[in-house]
C-alpha cells in the first residue's frame, strides 16, 4: 500500500500551516517535557524513529537531548513545517505511510506514535500493520511507544450521537461514533477573533487498550508497561488515556 492508498486523512498545506498555533497547549513544557523525558529515556543513545512525526513537536526536543531522530509522516506539508525548524542531516524525515515505510538509519532503540495518532489509520489491518512496521523497525530489546486516549464511548447516555470534549469561547469540539465500526469523527468548529466561525473534521478508528495489545503481540512484542500518561501516574479504570510501552524480545532476529 502506498501513501495515497492509507485510510487516513491526508493533512492539508491549510492543517500545517495552522498546526502549531492550534495545538500551542500541547508545545506546553509542562505537557510536552515529561513527554520527552520518558522518551528520552527509553530510547537510551537510540536512534529513535516517530511515526507521524507532524511538525516536529516531540521529534526536535528529543533530537536536541542529543538523541538521532528519524520521522515519518504522510502529510507533505506537515513534513515541510518540521523541515523548516531543523535540517534534514540533523532530523531526516521521509513522506510515507507509517503502515507500510521503510527507512533507513536503524535498527532503532525506540520507535513512537504519540497524541493519538495511530487512530488516524483507519482499518484494523492498517493499524496491525503500524506495530508490524515498528517492529520490524526496533532493534532486540527496542521499544515501540504509543500515547492513546480511551474512546469516551462511556460518557454516551442512552441515545446521545456526540461527546463534548471542548467547550470554551473560542472552540467548540466532539466527537461522533459509530461503535459498530469503531470509527469516529472529531468535529471543530472555531471562532476568529473577528467572530467568523470555521468548521473542521478529522476522521479517526479507535482502539482499546486490550486491542492494541493483541496488535503488539501479532507484531511479536510484548507489553512492558501502561501508565496513564508522560508523568507515570497509574493506569486505572477512569484513566483517559495511555502511554504503553511494548519490548521487541532481546536476542530477535531482525
Ligand atoms: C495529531 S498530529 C501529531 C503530529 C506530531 N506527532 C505531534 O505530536 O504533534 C497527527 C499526524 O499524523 C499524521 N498521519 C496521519 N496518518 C498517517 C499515516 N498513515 N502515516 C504517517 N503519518 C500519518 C498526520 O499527517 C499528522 O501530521
Amino acid at each position: 500500500m502506498t501513501a495515497t492508498e492509507s485510510s487516513s486523512d491526508l493533512w492539508t498545506e491549510d492543517d500545517a500551516e495552522q498546526y502549531d498555533e492550534l495545538a500551542a497547549d500541547m508545545f506546553a513544557p509542562g505537557v510536552l517535557d515529561p513527554a520527552v523525558d520518558f522518551l528520552a529515556e527509553l530510547a537510551g543513545p537510540g536512534p529513535a524513529l516517530e511515526f507521524a512525526v507532524g511538525t516536529g513537536r516531540v521529534a526536535v526536543p528529543l533530537a536536541a537531548r542529543g538523541i538521532p531522530v528519524t520521522g515519518i509522516e504522510l502529510s507533505a506539508p506537515m513534513a515541510e513545517r518540521l523541515r523548516r525548524k531543523l535540517p534534514e542531516d540533523q532530523l531526516p524525515v521521509f513522506v510515507g505511510d507509517m503502515a507500510t515505510t521503510t527507512v533507513p538509519g536503524g535498527p532503532f532503540s525506540l520507535v513512537y506514535v504519540v497524541w493519538n495518532s495511530i487512530g488516524n489509520v483507519r482499518t484494523q489491518d492498517e493499524q496491525v500493520e503500524v506495530f508490524r512496521n515498528a517492529a520490524r523497525h526496533l532493534a532486540p530489546g527496542g521499544r515501540f511507544v504509543i500515547e492513546l486516549w480511551i474512546p469516551g464511548i462511556r460518557r454516551f447516555p442512552p441515545g446521545q450521537a456526540a461527546v463534548p470534549f471542548d467547550v470554551s469561547e473560542r472552540h467548540v469540539g466532539f466527537d461522533t461514533y459509530d461503535m459498530t465500526t469503531q470509527q469516529g469523527t472529531s468535529h471543530h468548529y472555531r471562532t476568529a477573533p473577528d467572530g467568523t466561525v470555521t468548521y473542521g473534521a478529522s476522521n479517526f478508528r479507535y482502539i482499546w487498550p486490550a486491542e492494541c495489545d493483541l496488535m503488539a503481540r501479532l507484531a511479536g512484542l510484548t507489553l512492558e508497561r501502561r501508565v496513564a500518561g508522560w508523568d507515570g501516574a497509574p493506569f486505572t479504570n477512569d484513566s483517559e488515556s495511555h502511554v504503553s510501552v511494548w519490548r521487541k524480545p532481546p536476542g530477535t532476529d531482525q
